[in-house]
């Protein structure tokens, strides 16, 4: 997702300085009946082990997963620096989250955080195993987790802290930002599977109430809908499809992902369902081989597992011919290309709420007139002035390819 990182993150630094995104950026939402495989594929493609996965019902709150982009991390004898500058994108980069109330105090204090971690003082710190990346909940302000072992634990805690031990279900979202130099400003959201029966603590109707919690989260025209089927049932039963096709009937917005390809029986395969033989979807379908429960237990590498998928769909007789269009990777390129396209259709809307608010501001500056006591109001106004008219004049060339400069 490379190229949209620029991107992506300047629209944010401005939504940031706004205080709130004058339109909801687009989220990507997963649904799918129980154990079919969302939590796998949010997952992979995070690239990070970190969610909860397994048979039977794991995912029983929805998890709002906020992934930030932060500079990576210079070399380790410049630690201190290092964590200074993170702590400092940090703080702009979660505006609008728990801990921080903005300014250059709690940059300050972040950065001395940070700095504590990266020299070994918090003994949950792991900077140089996690390559500058940690997660925060919101349910613990402040605290960072280096270790994403640690974070799926936190996950599991929280989601029996809420739901109970067993297998209740709650709809109030665990939120989790992730700040790393490898990942997109995006949101990505994990929900709990589809299922027919109400099994330990669940209510009678639990396969209405999941439903309802799916369609809150799709029904914004900004969610991008991950509508995931496992291979071995049948399509046509797809409780993911049948949930998409509700809220987005023309399928603008949805992607079927088609898991456990490898898990087929022998002799039979799934390439008319990959070539939309058997249900049309606008966006086609993306097979793909995520980690099987024996390769959770070995604790396969996100890498490995990468490589086990390439090599079956290009050795594979029935998908070699279109392995090009299949896995992970091109899912995430599939992504890529939605994201871009949405993006540049909120633009119009983003610029005039921007130009609206650059009157706003233009006129309270006028207001303080000559800045005795306002001097640093005054400044901050200016500086915010010259930063949103810089975007709006640029923004639409950036994002059309006529220009190379992000702002
Ligand atoms: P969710 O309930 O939809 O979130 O499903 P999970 O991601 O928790 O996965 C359920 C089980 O299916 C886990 O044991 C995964 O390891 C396994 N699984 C998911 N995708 C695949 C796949 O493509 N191939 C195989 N063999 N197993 C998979
Ligand atoms: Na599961
Ligand atoms: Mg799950």
């Amino acid at each position: 997702m490379d190229a949209l990182i620029p991107i992506i993150n300047r629209l944010q630094d401005v939504f940031n300085c706004i205080g709130r995104p004058p339109v909801d950026l687009p989220q990507i939402v997963v649904i799918g009946s129980q154990s079919c495989g969302k939590s796998s594929v949010l997952e992979s493609i995070v690239g990070r082990d970190f969610l909860p996965r397994g048979t039977g019902i794991v995912t029983r709150r929805p998890m709002v997963l906020q992934l930030y982009n932060v500079p990576a991390a210079p070399s380790m004898d410049r630690s201190r620096q290092k964590a200074s500058s993170l702590g400092t994108s940090a703080s702009s980069g979660s505006a609008g989250g728990a801990a921080h109330d903005g300014g250059a105090a709690s940059g300050g204090k972040d950065a001395g955080a940070a700095a504590a971690a990266a020299e070994g003082e918090d003994e949950d710190a792991e900077p140089r195993a996690a390559g500058g990346e940690w997660g925060e909940f919101l349910h613990r302000p402040g605290k960072r987790f280096y270790d994403f072992g640690e974070i799926r634990s936190e996950i599991a805690r929280e989601t029996d802290r809420i739901a109970g031990r067993n297998k209740g279900i709650s709809s109030t979202p665990i939120t989790l930002k992730i700040f790393s130099p490898n990942v997109l400003n995006l949101t990505l959201v994990d929900l709990p599977g589809i299922t027919r029966l109400p099994v330990g603590d669940q209510p009678a109707d639990i396969e209405e109430q999941v439903r309802d919690l799916c369609l809150e989260f799709i029904r914004k025209p900004s969610a991008i809908i991950l509508a995931v089927s496992a291979a071995n049932t049948d399509i046509t039963n797809s409780d993911a499809l049948q949930l998409a096709q509700e809220v987005d009937p023309e399928g603008d917005r949805t992607i079927g992902v088609l898991t456990k390809l490898d898990l087929m029986d022998r002799g039979t395969d799934a390439i008319d369902v990959l070539l939309g033989r058997v249900i049309p979807l606008r966006r086609g379908f993306v097979g793909v081989v995520c980690r099987s429960q024996r390769d959770i237990v070995d604790a396969t590498s996100v890498e490995a597992a990468r490589a086990k998928e390439h090599e079956f769909f290009a050795t594979h007789a029935a998908y070699r011919s279109v392995a090009g269009r299949m896995g992970i990777p091109f899912l995430i390129a599939l992504l890529n290309a939605i994201l871009m396209a949405s993006v540049r259709r909120s633009l119009p809307e983003i610029k005039s709420k921007i130009t609206a608010m650059l009157l706003d501001i233009t006129s309270d500056l006028d207001a303080l007139g000559e800045p005795v006591h306002a001097q640093s109001t005054a400044t901050q106004g200016a500086l915010l002035l010259s930063l949103l008219s810089r975007f709006a004049a640029n923004f639409v060339d950036v994002i059309d390819g006529r220009s190379e400069d992000v702002v």
